[in-house]
């Protein structure tokens, strides 16, 4: 309780017209995966220079400046105005992985890792405390997502591969993955955000063409878990209170787009997925992870 009051006024002034141009984000923040401004996409080849690593989470023969572009998006409520950029990740036909000879046909992934983000249990200050992950997505109507598939874009995965403290995901959600697999307009167009045993927490309407701003907070010394959520350019919002979680085993974000197949029972080796042509794409900002120790949290 009162965790967040002491941000809450600085939040409701930054609502303000006047001050847009100051940042939003008032925590000490651990990683910032937000894209300077003047960014073009070959910086995220650069490994001195892209704040995500360059080697990973890409299809075998792609380079992030062939995954990544840069939508002329407005800024979300998390960029700073000239100061800040969107980003977009995209998938294709070429999204593809290969598990020693071969080639892992059931999914189609992109995804980003924060570059000091360390894959060991309490490895680095975003394991441990009280931190909060931050991300705000919007679409690009020119490459819609199928959401009659599952797309999991936003996740923590343990340092053992052994299961997810939270999981952000989009469209018919597979029954191995908790969902109903079942397709219906409102499977479709709902983002759930999960717990650590893939029970669904939070959910909300995919919204067509506005930022939709979400944090998850971990406490990882009394094992809780806290969802914020706001539409557009409005504060978050508390709109779960402090739920119990698994947040043991460390780990990584992960943030993209892994699309699941449909008809799968492995979803790595088989099911269906459709053509590609022109590609899919996530359109992400104000993606940061913020420490939440003493109480802070950027609203
Ligand atoms: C972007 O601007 C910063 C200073 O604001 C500068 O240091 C950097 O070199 C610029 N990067 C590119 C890719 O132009
Ligand atoms: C990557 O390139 C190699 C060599 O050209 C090719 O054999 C392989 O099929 C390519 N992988 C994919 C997923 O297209
Ligand atoms: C964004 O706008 C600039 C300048 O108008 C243009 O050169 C660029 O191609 C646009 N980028 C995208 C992804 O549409
Ligand atoms: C979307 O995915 C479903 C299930 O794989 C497929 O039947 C359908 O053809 C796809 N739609 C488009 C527009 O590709
Ligand atoms: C965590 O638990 C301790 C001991 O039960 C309690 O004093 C503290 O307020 C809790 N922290 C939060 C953030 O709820």
């Amino acid at each position: 309780m009162g965790k967040f009051h002491l941000l809450a006024n600085v939040a409701v002034a930054l609502a303000s017209p006047y001050l847009r141009f100051r940042d939003t984000v008032q925590c000490p923040i651990i990683f910032d995966g937000r894209v300077p401004h003047n960014f073009s996409t070959t910086a995220f080849d650069l490994a001195d220079v892209s704040p995500y690593s360059t080697q990973y989470v890409k299809g075998e023969n792609l380079t992030w400046s062939q995954i990544i572009l840069l939508p002329n998006a407005s800024s979300s409520r998390f960029d700073t105005l000239g100061v800040h950029r969107p980003l977009e990740v995209t998938i294709n036909d070429h999204s593809l992985f290969r598990a020693g000879q071969r080639l892992q046909t059931g999914f189609r992934r992109a995804g980003l890792l924060l570059k000091n983000d360390k894959n060991a249990a309490g490895a680095d200050a975003a394991d441990q405390g009280v931190v909060t992950f931050h991300w705000s997505v919007k679409q690009d109507a020119s490459k819609p997502l199928n959401l009659s598939h599952e797309y999991m874009n936003v996740w923590h995965e343990k340092a053992d591969y052994s299961g997810n403290q939270f999981t952000f995901v989009g469209g018919v959600v597979l029954p191995a993955d908790g969902g109903t697999g079942v397709d219906t307009p409102e499977e479709k167009n709902t983002w759930r955000i999960q717990d650590s045993k893939n029970k669904f927490l939070f959910c909300t309407p995919i919204l067509g063409d506005a930022w939709q701003n979400f944090a998850v907070q971990l406490d990882y010394t009394n094992n809780t878990i806290q969802i914020f959520y706001s539409p557009g350019n409005k504060p978050l919002k508390d709109v779960t209170g402090q739920i119990p979680n698994d947040n043991a085993g460390g780990g990584q974000l992960q943030l993209g787009i892994a699309k699941k197949p449909t008809e799968t029972d492995t979803v790595v080796w088989d099911g269906y997925q459709e053509p590609m042509p022109l590609g899919e794409g996530q359109v992400y900002a104000g993606v940061f992870v913020e420490d939440s120790s003493d109480g802070c949290i950027s609203m």
